[in-house]
């Protein structure tokens, strides 16, 4: 079954358990709006990518581990797009929840789809109950604080702030979460599967800095310019659209060279070269790409 009908048919049990007998429909309504029609699901994608690998030889549990990576992602979308944060009006092309949905809404939306990313992990304990268990430890460890999307998230009430503890735990973790969930789905070592995840979040993030500079609010389906607007740091800012495009290549060369060996080295090898490439905005694509 491809990766994506995976993922989706994941996500569909997940969101059909949260919303199920009387749920409160405009919840409803709003836990289907935050994950439908999804974005690139370039985290679950790799979790599976990883999982696969090292073997796949438990793929209910890869699923569910996927799965349960998009969902704290989703969820953190809701909540970094209300006012209290980012403010923004759009989301994947559609008005952001709190826009459609308000305030009220958009918070239990996001603590939702937190609270049933770690029950869709707990549907696949009866089947490798030890390997839940990891995956839950690693999942709160990326979600919250001192290594998660919470600490990250919470460094923009600093004032002084570490940068590399900042990117890290606000994108990285969720990368890192994807490489070492997969990795333990399959019963492999988490360990040796940091580095990869780390690198490629760190090459999502200098990606992430040129789409916000160069891409337009169309083509995103989000504002663009954010960077600016909120004073925050921004790899075009600092090394030059030429040296942020340079060091994008750079990261990504990296993160190839440090796949351990596995079983499917070659054909994750592969992928991590064709994600790659989809990460750098269309307009810059010509000049990147991993070596
Ligand atoms: C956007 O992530 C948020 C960041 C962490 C910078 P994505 O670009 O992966 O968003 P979607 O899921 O594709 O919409
Ligand atoms: C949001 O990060 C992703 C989270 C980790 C919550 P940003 O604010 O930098 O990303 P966009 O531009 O809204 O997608
Ligand atoms: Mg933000
Ligand atoms: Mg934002």
């Amino acid at each position: 079954m491809p990766l994506q009908t995976r993922i989706e048919q994941t996500l569909n049990s997940a969101i059909d358990r949260a919303t199920a007998n009387s749920a409160p429909p405009y919840l409803c309504q709003a836990l289907h709006s935050a994950v439908f029609p999804g974005g690139a699901r370039i985290r679950p994608q790799l979790c599976l990518s990883v999982a696969q690998a090292c073997g796949d030889t438990a793929p209910n549990v890869a699923n569910a581990a996927a799965a349960a990576i998009e969902l704290i992602h989703c969820g953190s979308l809701v909540h970094d797009d209300m006012p209290c944060f980012d403010d923004a009006a759009l989301r994947r092309g559609k008005p952001s929840i709190h826009k459609a949905f308000g305030d009220p809404i958009a918070v239990l939306t996001g603590d939702t789809l937190i609270v049933q990313a770690f029950e869709t992990l707990a549907q696949a304990a009866d089947e490798a109950p030890d390997r839940v268990a990891k995956l839950v430890a690693l999942l709160a460890r990326y979600t919250g604080s001192p290594y998660g999307i919470c600490a990250g998230q919470a460094w923009e009430s600093e004032s002084e702030v570490d940068l590399r503890a900042y990117h890290q735990a606000k994108t990285g973790a969720m990368f890192i979460a994807a490489t070492q969930m997969g990795a333990v789905a399959s019963g492999a070592d988490p360990y040796l599967w940091h580095e990869l995840g780390a690198r490629i979040g760190e090459a999502f993030q200098v990606a992430d800095d040129l789409r916000d500079v160069v891409c337009s609010e169309a083509e995103l389906g989000k504002p663009t310019g954010q960077d600016a607007v909120h004073a925050r740091p921004n790899a075009v800012q600092r090394l030059g659209l030429d040296g942020a495009v340079a060091h994008l290549n750079n990261v990504l060369g990296g993160a190839i060279a440090s796949i351990p060996s596995c079983p499917g080295e070659a054909q994750l090898c592969a992928v991590i070269h064709a994600t790659s490439q989809r990460l750098a905005p269309t307009q810059l694509q010509n000049n990147t790409a991993a070596e």
